[in-house]
């Protein structure tokens, strides 16, 4: 989604400004997306290739930025060009800690960013991806539902607004195997974790999404039409819908 500087009502937080800085009222710049969890296999890979995918085909210019030493978008992006398939968004590796710096130098060249976060130990590098995103979402899957309300990211997010009050977060479901469970527990879990919201979408586990990814496919692509398609469009939605009613509080 694309936001304009100086139309009255934008939001405005610490990055924003610093991008904004020297651009002339009615410039568009890009919203950054970032899917950041130090916890290792949430999803944050496959979530955020396939929004980037999304938004390409609704006619963006994509900027997908791969945070992660291990390179797993990076991977994705390999296996696609292997299959000669159009590459539709442009992806770069860029796994260092001054990346809410170095940002500013694309800003101008896209519609829309997404950021891939890294795993586990590379906190210094999920801090900095934190900083130059406008909106983080936060996979989370079944498993760690324990644990996920007083994890590393939370504090993370705190952190990271007391530089950037506005930071947008919201929590993703991911892979998700049995929505009733995870609805309560989630809702009661949610009570304690200050201004992260919840998305109403969630992602299931699906076999489609392993394999599409293997083959440097978006759901869309590998299977067009199928619950895990809808899913990667209603999620995209829902990202430019939070984005947009954060950007008019
Ligand atoms: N919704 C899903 N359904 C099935 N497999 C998934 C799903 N999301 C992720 N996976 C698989 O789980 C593993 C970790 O996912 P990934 O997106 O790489 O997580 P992260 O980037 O957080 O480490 C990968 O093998 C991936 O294919
Ligand atoms: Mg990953």
């Amino acid at each position: 989604m694309l936001r304009a500087i100086g139309k009255s009502g934008s939001r405005r937080n610490g990055t924003a400004e610093l991008r904004d800085r020297g651009r002339k009222p009615g410039t568009i710049i890009p919203v950054i997306y970032g899917f950041l969890n130090q916890k290792g296999g949430v999803g944050k890979t496959t979530g955020s290739v396939n929004v980037s995918m999304e938004l390409a085909r609704r006619g963006r210019k994509v900027l997908h930025i791969d945070a992660d030493p291990q390179e797993s978008s990076m991977d994705w992006a390999r296996a696609r060009a292997d299959a000669e398939h159009p590459l539709l968004i442009n992806v770069i590796h860029y796994a260092r800690n001054t990346l809410h710096r170095d940002i500013a130098g694309h800003v101008d060249h896209y519609d829309d960013i997404v950021v891939d976060g890294p795993g586990r130990g590379d906190d210094a590098l999920t801090r900095s991806a934190m900083l130059a995103v406008d909106m983080v979402v936060i996979p989370i899957t079944p498993s760690g539902l324990d644990t996920w309300a007083s994890s590393q990211v939370i504090d993370t997010v705190q952190l990271t607004r007391e530089y950037k009050p506005d930071l947008v977060a919201a929590f993703l479901i991911s892979r998700r195997i049995n929505n009733a469970v995870i609805t309560r527990d989630i809702k009661r879990g949610l009570a304690d974790v200050d201004q992260v919201r919840l998305l109403e979408t969630s992602i299931a586990q699906r076999v489609a999404y392993a394999e599409s990814m293997s083959v440097g496919q978006a759901m869309y692509e590998y299977a067009p039409g199928s619950a895990g398609d809808d899913e990667i469009v209603s999620l995209t939605d829902e990202l430019e819908h939070q984005w947009a009613d954060s950007a008019h509080r």
